[in-house]
């Protein structure tokens, strides 16, 4: 039998009327993954291993390779946890789905990965509205061995608990932040732009889509830029930003927010698509290369 997730109840966000499930940590009900469930995942991971070739960042594919993730079947989570331990002190949960914002700081501040237990069902290959093992796992585990990145993550959960404090405007900002790193992240990398962001490694239209596609902006990271930046959760980002390395993102994060925050607060915030006077704008040049304006 198939467990389902239970639905709590549903909340308005800044992202719309969205699911609120459990909190509680669940154990991995492996056990219960039907054939269908594994053939989900053997289809998604052959398909986006084949694609992420050249357009995923080295330490991404590296990674994922250094789990023994596999199609052959849904990893067990136990088994992935023996080896993040001892790479980096980073431990999977098990979760229903989304946690309310506080929650989530808290397991991340604590070095724990909230990883939604469930994968999606086979008529959502595609697009799903809310994360599913296969976004959670495929998508953000690989970096978690990465000590920088591992190192960024935590750090973003201790600014959350303080913005959390702060208020509703400085998690705004900091929620940015998370979107245009760790969710829709671009490198650069071997002369050309690779993905990081997770929610592009496991969607394979926007694997695409953000490398190759002319609509898009991609422009150099910007910290204040990136805060006062808007999102869209349901099409393709219009706007990507593009880290030079791991290092530089935790740099340009590590001074205290507090100030920032206070002082964006007197800011409008920026569309989706724009670009304005200032932005590092990359653009396509022979081959694979990519140059971004400033450069010689
Ligand atoms: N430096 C941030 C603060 O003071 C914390 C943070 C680090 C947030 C890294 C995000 C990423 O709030
Ligand atoms: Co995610």
């Amino acid at each position: 039998m198939q467990i389902e997730p239970r639905r709590v109840e549903h909340q308005q966000t800044d992202k719309g009327y969205v699911p609120v499930y459990t909190t509680a940590v669940v154990e991995q009900p492996w056990a219960s993954y039907t054939r269908t469930d594994h053939q989900t995942w053997a289809t998604l991971f052959e398909r986006q291993r084949e694609i992420l070739k050249g357009r995923a960042c080295r330490e991404f594919l590296d990674n994922q390779a250094r789990f023994g993730m596999s199609p052959h079947a849904i990893p067990r989570f136990d088994e992935l946890n023996a080896v993040l331990g001892k790479a980096t002190g980073w431990t999977l949960v098990g979760v229903e789905g989304l946690l309310p914002e506080l929650d989530f700081f808290d397991h991340l501040a604590n070095r724990r990965f909230p990883v939604t237990w469930w994968i999606r069902k086979p008529e959502q290959l595609d697009y799903l509205a809310e994360p599913d093992l296969f976004h959670d796992l495929f998508g953000h585990v690989p970096l978690l061995l990465n000590p920088v990145f591992a190192d960024y993550m935590q750090a973003y959960g201790r600014g959350g608990v303080k913005a959390h404090a702060i208020g509703a405007e400085a998690l705004v900002n900091l929620t940015r932040l998370y979107w245009y790193t760790v969710e829709f992240g671009l490198i650069r990398q071997d002369g050309g732009l690779r993905i990081y962001g997770s929610g592009i490694v496991s969607s394979k239209g926007e694997s695409i889509h953000c490398l190759e596609s002319p609509a898009p902006n991609r422009i150099g990271f910007d910290l204040e830029r990136i805060m006062r930046t808007r999102y869209r959760i349901d099409t393709y980002q219009k706007t990507y930003f593009v880290i030079d390395s791991f290092e530089q993102l935790m740099e340009a994060t590590r001074p205290d927010f507090a100030p920032l925050y206070a002082q964006l607060a007197t800011q409008p915030s920026i569309p989706a698509g724009e670009v304005r006077p200032g932005d590092a704008v990359f653009q396509r040049g022979s081959g694979e290369g990519w140059a971004q304006d400033g450069d010689i």
